[in-house]
């Protein structure tokens, strides 16, 4: 069994060729999405990276800059929601990906940086953050795995286990973005196996680059594992089996999201299949619509919430959907208040805010 996996992994590295969709070129209209912060921290130079809803509806949040102190937000739709820390992790100083792999227990990928996007060799590691029943401060954590290959531990999407008939009991496993070395990484969080599983050049950033982050925000839906390449401007995806590992000789689709000259990071789906995307660079939240054809998969975009001189999103940095009973439509944002990029020579403190997207589900 183990062989096998090896051997389908090894033969799949660096032979897909890539299939690419026309420019993403057509444009609707700008619209600008009722926006409202739901929490703040209270100092400058701090950057929130990522966050993930639990089925209660309270949000988990990962903290990149300045330190490894997990965030928590209890009812964010309360209007008087507050970002609570909950807990610093050890050898590490920030947090990236984070995934929910069995109800109420999260993987959360981190480093110890010496600066930003350059992480001190061999620290990268995973580890479990598992809630009790009893609010934000019932948890318990372990170490899952230490990734001491990884170069920088970016996105992480979680793979849907395959449960027939019962409920899925144990823990799902994940593929994790290294996006300075430019692969996939699975991992199993109830053994820590984990191997590389693709490392094709849709996955690197160009030679050379000043900002050499490639594959970025990373999601499985519907039976691909679909990555944004924040430097080449592109979203791609690849055929998945129902283990999370490439389908032998599948190839690499590439949408060309050059257009807008910017850059997405983190993005989710909606039910229609359509992927919202964040561009951390222009502070501006973008819609790339499924279409209806083949030929017209992820050509038309909007732009929907932030601007790029404007402090209602300074340095989106990630998205996902209320779970709450009354948040099913307002999309999370965690930003870094505009850290690396000031807006306007201005930043603020990072922040979570609530996008109403209603106007846009009808
Ligand atoms: C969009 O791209 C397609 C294919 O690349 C091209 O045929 C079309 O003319 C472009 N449309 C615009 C408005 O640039
Ligand atoms: C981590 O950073 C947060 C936000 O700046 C701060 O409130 C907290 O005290 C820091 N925690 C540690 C353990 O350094
Ligand atoms: C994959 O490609 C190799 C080399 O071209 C070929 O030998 C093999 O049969 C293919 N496998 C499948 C499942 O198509
Ligand atoms: C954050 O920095 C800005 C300048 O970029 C300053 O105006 C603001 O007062 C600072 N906020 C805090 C909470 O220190």
């Amino acid at each position: 069994m183990l062989f096998s996996i090896i051997s389908i992994a090894v033969a799949l590295v660096g032979i897909t060729t890539a299939t690419v969709v026309p420019r993403a070129n057509t444009s609707i209209d700008s619209v600008q999405l009722p926006a409202k912060t739901v929490a703040s921290l209270s100092e400058n130079n701090t950057f929130l990276e990522n966050l993930a809803p639990r089925q209660n509806g309270d949000l988990v949040i990962s903290m990149l800059q300045k330190n490894a102190t997990l965030h928590y937000i209890k009812d964010p739709a309360s209007g008087r929601a507050e970002l609570t820390p909950i807990y610093t992790f050890p050898n590490a100083n920030g947090m990236l990906g984070i995934g929910e792999v069995s109800k109420d227990t999260f993987l959360i990928a981190m480093h110890e940086f010496e600066s930003f996007l350059n992480p001190y060799p061999h620290t990268g590691a995973v580890w479990e953050v598992k809630f009790n029943g009893g609010g934000p401060k019932d948890f318990a954590v372990r170490k899952v795995a230490d990734l001491p290959d990884a170069n920088m531990l970016n996105g992480m999407a979680v793979i849907p286990p395959t449960c027939s008939g019962r409920r899925f009991q144990g823990l799902a496993s994940v593929l994790i973005a290294d996006c300075l070395q430019g692969q996939l990484i699975r991992l199993d969080p109830s053994t820590g196996a984990h191997e590389v599983v693709l490392d094709v050049p849709e996955l690197h950033a160009p030679d050379h680059s000043d900002f050499p982050t490639g594959v970025n925000g990373l999601k499985i839906h519907k039976g691909y594992v679909y990555w944004t390449n924040t430097v080449k401007l592109t979203v791609n995806r690849i055929a998945i089996d129902s283990d999370g590992y490439p389908v032998q000789n599948a190839t690499v689709q590439v949408f060309d999201i050059s257009s807008w000259g910017g850059a997405l990071d983190d993005f989710v789906f909606d039910e229609k299949d359509n992927i919202w995307g964040v561009n951390s660079l222009t502070n501006i939240i973008y819609v790339l619509y499924h279409g209806t054809s083949p030929s017209s998969l992820y050509t038309t975009y909007q732009s929907v919430a932030g601007a790029l001189d404007s402090l209602e999103l300074p340095g989106p940095t990630a998205v996902t959907w209320g779970t709450g009973r009354n948040d099913r439509h307002i999309l999370y944002v965690t930003t870094s208040g505009g850290t690396v990029q000031p807006v306007n020579g201005q930043q603020e403190p990072a922040k979570v805010v609530a996008i109403d997207t209603s106007s846009l589900q009808k």
